[in-house]
């Protein structure tokens, strides 16, 4: 197997990426410090402080003044400040995605696609709240007028995954600030550096320092308790598993906190005859292979109709095989590795078991030997219900695939899961692309299209994945209070 590394120039850059995060530091951890590793390697590329409860609470203090202050400032400068920070960010593209490969191990060409679709929710929101949605109403039986409008809700708990540690940064402080908010922010414990850098750029384009406090930490339980015990605390927006979303909504529940979740998902993904086999092939790699399938909407359970079922698995499996896998930040790789070595172990426990309940392996399916967290992109057929990875969250490089006779079946067992975060359907049919559709139980849905997020759409679960929508006007609402104005009235000469 050939298993690229990386050119010395791009090392070289990669390491002047690291080198130039806020207080950089890399030694053997001490004492209330943790270690940032490199999922390529396995080596550690950062050494940080993690901070007490306490000192988290000292930040909550810090920000709940700061935004006391930004809620008054103009829609205007809220949107010329994420306009600066836009540019900033797109200006920074290399020098955040490489620290975003080292981190968290995605490709370095996807990396640089995080960064666009991250800086892509802060123009959005610089662009969204400069129309603020308010409402004017008659009281039905005379008497006085009402007028609605938006505020700021408050001081925001925003807590990120490592999957994608800039766009799911951005997506939640992007409308804080737009809709003028202050935000404590914790980034995952395995990738904090992305977020470091993110808003060090994010104060260089004007937002105040103050108004956003990152707090590094590895007491993530102890933080979580803390902070949201906080009366200051009115927000908080999660992305992660829907164990620990449920968690935190039993602690929001204590002081009435208005929660965000963006839970766990099991992306249904359904072929039919009628679909265009290139087209589905292309759309069943990107949902699938995007970030190595480290993501809530990953095609998790494939189904394929009959018809074409040979030919898909044929043309799947054959571009499955041709994705070099190896270190993030070499050129030409197409999957990088896992994030750890649990995540490893796991996929590797569910290839087993599925074909030890007769699945077929048609590619892939194996650890390489040596350092990082690798696996290969992998393609199972003929997947039976029984095995493990028919019911579990996959997030990672495996194409799990079942067939499947009519429509009225596929979307039976589609909908037969606690989750309901994104599913996809590949049709060349209209009435049945809608149809279908709309028959699918989840929050959103990739028509031909195995990459429907984007900044303008209303990105959230149904069931067990979540509550709340992040992105588009939706996003910034989560962030805001509907207030009204009751005016008496009465006739006048
Ligand atoms: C996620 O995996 O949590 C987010 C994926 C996306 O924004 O497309």
């Amino acid at each position: 197997m050939t298993f690229p590394k990386p050119s010395a120039e791009r090392l070289a850059a990669s390491e002047e990426a690291l080198r130039s995060l806020p207080g950089y530091t890399n030694h053997e951890p001490g004492e209330k410090e943790f270690a940032v590793l490199d999922p390529s390697t396995e080596e550690r590329i950062a050494t940080l402080k993690s901070l007490s409860p306490e000192e988290a609470i000292a930040e909550v203090a810090i920000a709940d003044e700061a935004g006391r202050a930004w809620a008054k400032t103009t829609p205007r400068h809220r949107s010329d400040t994420l306009h600066n920070a836009y540019t900033l960010l797109i200006a920074n593209k290399e020098r955040l995605a490489f620290v975003i490969s080292r981190e968290m191990g995605k490709t370095f060409a996807e990396a640089q696609g995080e960064v666009q679709y991250a800086a892509d929710y802060v123009r959005w929101y610089a662009e969204e709240l400069l129309r603020p949605a308010g409402g004017y109403r008659e009281n039905p039986v005379g008497g006085s007028t009402i007028l609605t409008k938006r505020v700021p809700i408050g001081l925001s708990l925003l807590i990120a995954p490592w999957n994608f540690p800039m766009a799911m940064i951005t997506r939640k402080i992007a409308p804080a600030i737009a809709a003028g908010c202050a935000s404590v922010i914790k980034p995952a414990g395995l990738t904090p550096l992305t977020t470091l850098l993110t808003v060090e750029l994010l104060v260089e384009a004007g937002v105040p320092k103050e108004l956003m406090r990152v707090v590094t930490t590895t007491q993530s339980s102890a933080f979580s308790e803390a902070v949201l015990a906080d009366p200051r605390v009115r927000k908080i927006s999660f992305t992660g598993s829907t164990s620990v979303g449920s968690t935190l909504m039993g602690l929001a529940a204590k002081n009435i906190v208005k929660s965000s979740m963006e839970l766990g998902g099991n992306a249904p993904l359904l072929v039919f005859d009628d679909a265009d086999l290139e087209r589905a092939v292309e759309g069943t790699m990107l949902a699938k292979l995007r970030n190595g399938g480290q993501s809530c909407v990953a095609a998790n359970r494939i189904y394929v109709q009959e018809g074409i079922a040979d030919a898909f698995v044929e043309a799947l499996s054959e571009k499955m095989s041709q994705v070099v896998l190896g270190n993030s930040i070499a050129e030409g790789v197409g999957l990088g590795p896992a994030i750890n070595r649990a995540a490893v172990n796991k996929f590797q426990h569910l290839v087993d078991d599925a074909v030890a309940h007769g699945a077929e392996l048609r590619t892939g399916g194996r650890t390489p030997e040596g350092a990082g967290y690798f696996f290969e992109g992998t393609v199972l057929d003929r997947v039976p219900t029984e095995a493990e990875i028919a019911n579990t969250e996959i997030f990672g490089p495996i194409a799990a695939i079942s067939r499947f006779s009519t429509q009225e079946e596929v979307l039976q067992r589609a909908n037969d899961t606690p989750f309901g975060l994104a599913s996809y359907v590949f049709t060349e049919n209209l009435d049945r692309a809608l149809n279908v559709a709309d028959a699918l139980e989840t929050g959103l849905v990739g028509i031909n299209n195995g990459v429907p997020s984007n900044a303008a759409a209303p990105f959230g679960g149904m069931k067990q994945s979540g509550l709340g929508r992040e992105g588009s006007h939706e996003g910034l609402e989560e962030y805001q209070e509907v207030r009204y104005y009751n005016i008496a009235r009465r006739e006048s000469t």
